[in-house]
Formats: C-alpha cells, sequence, structure tokens
C-alpha cells in the first residue's frame, strides 16, 4: 500500500497555518544521565556539540547539552536533583522525548491561537534575554507528558537560548553522518486514541491528514497497528501517529506503551541525501539497525526493476525502499536508542515520493517482532 492521497481534513485552506510554524526548532529528550547521552549521539550518530547549560552557566538543577547534525538540534536534559519534574519523568519513562519544539514567529500568539482551539497550556508565554538579544517561547500539552513548545528565535543570536554557552566541537576523527533534517517524528498513543489525536493536531495547529491505512496493511501474524499522518500546512513539520490495533499476540506498539508508561514519540526520522554513506558511518560508529529477512529483497528487486537504485548495496546495509507515484524513497530504522524498547531512530533518502515507506510495515515489523521476541515482550 503506498499510494498518498490528501484524504481531507476538518480545516479549511485558509486555516491551514494558522499558528504560522517555520520548522521543528529542535527535539528535547530527558534523559537519565545527560553527559553520556550526549556522548552517544556524538560518537555513534554522528551530532556535534554546540551548547551547554549546567551548573557552569548558572543552571543549578539540570545540565543541557546541544547537538546539531545539519539542519536538526537535540536537546539532552538530565536533572543534578532528586525530586524533580526531570527525574520524576525519567523514572517513569526511561530515556525519552519530551519536547518537539516548533519554530514560530511570535510565540504568544501561536499560544494564545492554540489554546484558543483547543490545546492545553502547559506554560505561558516567557522570555528570557542575555547579552545575545531575547528568546520568546510558550508550551502546550500534546500526547501523555510530550509537549510542543513555540520557539521565537528571531530576536536571538546566541549559541541556543540563555543560560546556555558554546562548546566548540572537538574534532571526530570518524566518517562524517550527513544527517541533513527532521523528516517525521512518529508517536505512539493508546488504543482508539489514534483518531483523537489526529483532530488535536488538525484542529489545534491546522496540520492535515495526508494519508491513512487500516490495520489490514500493517500487521504481521502475531500484531497490527493503525497509523495516520498529520502534516502542518506546508508540509516541512510531518507527524504520523500510531495506536495499536487487535492481533493475536502483543503488538510492538504496545510494547512500547507498557515500558513507556504512555503515550510518547517512538522515533525520529532523520532526512540525508546519501543513506548508504550515512548508514556505513553509523555502522563504524557502533550504531545497530533492524535487518529485514534477506527474503525483502527478492521481492524488492522485482517492484524497482525500473529505478535506478544499487540494490545489492541496500541489501548489503540492510536499507528499505519504497515506491509511489511521486517517486521512491529509501530509509532504515535503527536498534534501540536507549535500555527501555521506546524511542528509535529512522534514516530516510526522498526522491520524489513524501510517504512514509507504508509498503515496508510488514516486513519491519517482523523485524521489530524478532526482537521483542528476544526480550520475552511477543
Ligand atoms: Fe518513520
Amino acid at each position: 500500500m503506498t499510494t498518498m492521497a490528501a484524504t481531507g481534513s476538518s480545516a479549511a485552506v485558509s486555516d491551514r497555518d494558522p499558528l504560522e510554524l517555520e520548522a521543528v526548532d529542535s527535539v528535547e529528550l530527558w534523559v537519565g544521565n545527560a553527559l553520556q547521552a550526549a556522548h552517544f549521539y556524538r560518537t555513534a550518530w554522528g551530532f556535534r556539540l554546540v551548547a551547554y547549560a549546567g551548573p557552569e552557566t548558572g543552571v543549578r538543577d539540570r545540565c543541557s547539552y546541544v547537538l546539531e547534525q545539519g539542519r536538526l538540534r537535540l536537546v539532552l536534559t538530565a536533572s543534578l536533583r532528586e525530586g524533580t519534574e526531570i527525574g520524576r519523568h525519567v523514572a517513569r519513562h526511561g530515556d525519552g522525548v519530551k519536547d518537539v519544539s516548533l519554530r514560530v514567529a511570535d510565540a504568544a500568539a501561536a499560544f494564545s491561537e492554540a489554546v484558543r482551539r483547543g490545546a492545553v497550556p502547559a506554560r505561558p508565554p516567557w522570555e528570557e534575554h542575555d547579552g545575545h538579544g531575547v528568546i520568546r517561547r510558550s508550551t502546550i500539552a500534546a500526547y501523555g507528558e510530550t509537549v510542543h513548545t513555540f520557539v521565537e528565535r528571531s530576536g536571538y543570536s546566541g549559541p541556543f537560548a540563555p543560560g546556555y554557552e558554546a562548546r566548540r566541537a572537538v574534532d571526530d576523527p570518524m566518517p562524517p553522518v550527513g544527517l541533513l533534517d527532521f523528516d517525521h517524528s512518529v508517536a505512539n498513543v493508546e488504543l482508539n486514541r489514534m483518531n483523537a489525536w489526529v483532530g488535536f493536531y488538525e484542529e489545534v495547529l491546522g496540520f492535515r491528514l495526508l494519508q491513512g491505512f487500516s490495520d489490514d496493511d500493517i500487521s504481521t501474524e502475531y500484531s497490527a497497528l493503525m497509523s495516520k499522518v498529520v502534516a502542518d500546512g506546508v508540509g516541512r513539520i510531518k507527524f504520523p501517529i500510531n495506536e495499536p490495533a487487535p492481533g493475536k499476540r502483543r503488538s510492538q506498539v504496545e510494547e512500547y506503551l507498557d515500558y513507556y508508561n504512555g503515550p510518547g514519540v517512538q522515533h525520529v526520522a532523520v532526512a540525508t541525501d546519501d543513506i548508504v554513506s550515512s548508514v556505513k558511518a553509523c555502522l563504524a560508529r557502533g550504531v545497530e539497525f533492524m535487518r529485514v529477512p534477506d527474503t525483502y529483497y527478492d521481492e524488492l528487486r522485482s517492484r524497482f526493476s525500473d529505478v535506478d537504485v544499487d540494490l545489492d548495496e541496500l541489501q548489503t546495509y540492510g536499507i528499505l525502499a519504497d515506491r509511489d507515484d511521486e517517486g521512491y524513497l529509501l530509509q532504515i530504522f535503527s536498534k534501540m536508542n536507549q535500555d527501555r524498547p521506546t524511542v528509535f531512530f529512522e534514516l530516510i533518502e526522498r526522491h520524489g515520493s513524501s510517504g512514509f515507506g507504508n509498503g515496508n510495515f510488514k516486513a519491519l515489523f517482523i523485524a521489530l517482532e524478532r526482537e521483542q521476541e528476544r526480550r520475552g515482550n511477543l
């Protein structure tokens, strides 16, 4: 199932971009040990450290490391004390994505419009100054304990935000991974909650439904899920939303919800324009990827007989491919980025296709279930 079509939206065309969202500003993970997490994302994934906040910069209760690669910015934050919101979040969810923050022209206006449209406020607009200017932010609640912070940084020229100091990247002797930008992030929500969250993104953020497919399309012998994709008015920000569907055994979404103790971000997909080089670099750096059975490539050879890609090379590195009316895409999914079976990364190289690799879901699920079974969770 790879056909893509806008399947309608409750938002009128004139209502498509009510909050004037520009891009994903950053993805913040709350983790148990930010120093070590930063080392992992730098060493294994090739991010570079650009800014730091902690006791040395006057922040008493936490440490945050800001990493960048291409236009993607990760923030890794850990608590320094017991009894904090961050510490409680980590105890409950493990390391996970707290905030998918969205850059806007006006953080106060985006907040008031979002709240007027039904968003639950998480933190009303605030601003912070330092010698680099002013940054204005506001935060609304999303699924589970995940939030979206609206970030207005046009008046700010510092490395990240007040309280942070620039950190110069040390020379990285390993091959560059070449990740370019945020492509999409996927939410796992509870059974029967997917449509409510699709409605939230449509009604509150003015997103539109890009595509939907039923559980028939993504099921294996054992488990299934349902998924819909919402995107902002101009299609720069894409959020697929999954919910579990009944299967014979526990689905990977259920496993996620169990270990994360509720809804949250399942994976972050990052764009590259040379996925083979990116995967080679990641492998050299110690990243492990999900592997589909080799029979997948027998079937792929017939589907991709007229496309100019080196299928042997894809098979060597375990890269998946999918196509639709608009073009094709190449993608690969990492193993988990932390102990709990919750958050992982996807690398994606698009050639015209704006899909999400639906044709690969079944092969991927079988691979995921193999890992799940090894954990005794299937
Ligand atoms: Fe994805």
